[in-house]
Parts: structure tokens; sequence; C-alpha cells
């Protein structure tokens, strides 16, 4: 099959990011996706507290355990953790959800996210950044690597990703059954595709399939 057959069959859509996508909205987040959401907390260099979510967010490595969110443009959050090398990643909740939402807002820097959406910034033990103290999952990170991205001919992307490494964790213990931790109890919420669509982790929807031998 030739490229030009490729991109004629009927049965799939064909795009060329570079040339547009050609559809109502943009199918690429919808098609990576539901994803995990980095609910970031910072504080800046002048003490103000910076709450926001990132759905360009995942884990990359167990061992030490390395996290990474991706800002799209300069925000506090990438300014905060680049000039403290420190941040927090908080599970965002299902109860949680509005609170998490509220926390996108764009506002001044001086408002702090936290009073926004009614949430209480509790101390960390190894970095001064705070977590949420309603998310029963925190993990404390200090800044590995800053990498602002580039496209195909190596142009700089306005588009950093925040690499940190996780030395503490905080878990609350409702969701460790018999030390085991329990995924779907703390009804996650991910990032669906459009501008408004999430979805959640809920028990029904698990399930199990070992890895081959
Ligand atoms: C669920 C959700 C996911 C988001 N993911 C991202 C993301 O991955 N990257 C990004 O730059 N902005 C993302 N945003 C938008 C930021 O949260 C928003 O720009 C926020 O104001 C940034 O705050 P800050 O300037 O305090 O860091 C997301 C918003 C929502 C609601």
């Amino acid at each position: 099959m030739t490229d030009a057959d490729a991109a004629a069959n009927p049965d799939f859509y064909f795009y060329e990011p570079r040339n547009g996508h050609g559809l109502p909205h943009n199918p690429f987040n919808a098609i990576i996706g539901p994803r995990p959401i980095g609910w970031i907390s910072t504080r800046g260099v002048d003490g103000r507290l910076n709450l926001a979510p990132y759905s360009f967010f995942n884990a990359f490595a167990y061992t030490p355990p390395i996290i990474a969110f991706g800002s799209t443009g300069s925000k506090d959050t990438l300014r905060n953790a680049r000039e403290t090398g420190e941040f927090v990643w908080n599970l965002a909740t299902m109860a949680l959800a509005k609170q998490m939402n509220q926390t996108s807002a764009s506002v001044a820097r001086e408002v702090s996210e936290f009073e926004l959406a009614g949430l209480s910034p509790t101390p960390s033990v190894l970095v001064s950044a705070p977590r949420v103290a309603e998310s029963p999952v925190s993990f404390e990170c200090r800044v590995t690597q800053v990498v602002q991205l580039q496209d195909k001919e190596g142009n700089a992307m306005p588009n950093w990703v925040v690499f940190g490494e996780v030395v503490a964790a905080h878990i609350a213990r409702r969701l460790l059954v018999h030390g085991v931790y329990d995924t779907a109890a703390a009804h996650p919420v991910l990032r669906a595709g459009g501008a408004d669509a999430y979805a959640q982790i809920t028990p029904e929807i698990m399930f199990r399939m070992s890895r081959p031998a």
C-alpha cells in the first residue's frame, strides 16, 4: 500500500496536523484520553500559593518515581516550579472535580486558587509547596528537569515539560485495602476530549489482565 493509498482509504479519516484537522473539534485530546490530571500546587518565591490542573501529565519512572506535567505557555505553576525547584501533585477526585475546575481559572498571580476554590493548603513535609488538604493522595516533588519542547525542525515551542522526583507520598489510609492501594476507591477524575468532557474511575470499570510470563 502506498502513502497515497493510505490517505485515500475511505474507512479512515486521514489528516496531517500541520495542515489542520478539518473537523469541528480537534480530535487529538479526545484520542489521547481520558488523561490523568496533574493537580499541581506550588509556592512562589514571594510566598504566594498556586494551584492548577494539568492534564498533559503522567508518570515516567518507578525508581525513583518521576512524574511530569506539560505547560502550554509560561504559566505561574511553571515559573514557581522552576524558581523553587519544588511542586506537589494532588489527586483530583470526583468529590473535588468542581474545585479542581475552579483552580483552572485565569487569575492574577496574586490570587491563590486555594482561596478561590475554597480549598485548604496544608504543609508538606519535605518541600515548601503545600498539599491540598482535601485531596486523599499527594506527592511532594523536587524538580529534576524542565524541558522546552521543539518541533521536528528543531524550532523551540512555547511548551515546557516539568519533571519531578517524588520525594514524599501521602495516601489516605482508607484507600489502602490490606496495604494495597485501591485506585477506583478514590474515584479519580480524568480529562477527556472536548472543552468540558471528563471521566471518572469507578470500581465497575476496572478489569484484570496478567502480563505474559
Ligand atoms: C482539566 C484541565 C486540564 C488542564 N491541562 C492543562 C495542561 O496540561 N497544560 C496547560 O498548560 N494548561 C492546562 N489547563 C489549563 C490551566 O489549568 C490554566 O491555564 C491555569 O490557569 C494555569 O494556572 P497557573 O498559571 O496558576 O499555573 C488545564 C485546565 C483544566 C481544567
